[in-house]
């Protein structure tokens, strides 16, 4: 597998906790974790595999770092033929009806950039009323809710890494 960059994007430490995860179960090695908060065009469009993490805070907000990364950097980055995989954190009990929702604002933002997205996720066994998050029958990334659902994310996590380790260059 080529190197993979982990951009996230994190207001009370979760987003950050599940980045580190997912590189713990690919090849640590190849893997290098950024704070979106500090991260250029140039750090983004080094890397063939991207991985884009953020929580959600209301409906339809990004988290606030992620905001402006997407729109300050990422939208303005050469994106073309890479391979991009979307995590989001958030919470199915408490806000159901906008669960996840950055993972679809990333995906729709990216949309027409010459991305291959890889990492859709079964909905099967995830309580929750509306997402932004779901393309045809599947969620176009990973969600987890460490806050109400965290027992899973464990579990979620492995299949969904195994499922890049195939997909990703
Ligand atoms: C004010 C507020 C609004 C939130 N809105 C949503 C939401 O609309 N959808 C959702 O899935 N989670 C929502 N959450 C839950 C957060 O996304 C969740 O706690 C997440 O794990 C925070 O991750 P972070 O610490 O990496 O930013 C909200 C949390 C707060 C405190």
């Amino acid at each position: 597998m080529k190197p993979i960059g982990i951009f996230y994007g994190s207001s009370t430490g979760v987003t950050k906790k599940i980045a580190e995860k997912i590189k713990e179960n690919l090849e640590p090695g190849l893997v290098e974790i950024y704070d979106v908060k500090y991260v250029k065009p140039s750090d983004v469009e080094k890397y063939c595999n991207i991985i884009l993490g953020s929580s959600t805070w209301g409906k339809g907000i990004l988290q606030s770092d992620f905001e402006r990364f997407l729109y300050d950097v990422l939208i303005f980055s050469d994106l073309k033929g890479k391979k991009i995989a979307i995590f989001g954190t958030g919470d199915s009990v408490v806000y159901p009806d906008s669960f996840v929702d950055a993972i679809g604002i990333i995906f729709e933002a990216l949309e027409g950039k010459g991305v291959n997205f890889v990492g859709e996720f079964s909905t099967k066994g995830y309580k929750f009323d509306s997402s932004l998050s779901i393309f045809g029958e599947k969620f176009i990334g990973l969600p987890l809710d460490d806050d109400s659902d965290g027992e899973q994310n464990k579990l979620r996590i492995s299949l969904w890494t195994d499922f890049l380790k195939f997909d990703l260059n």
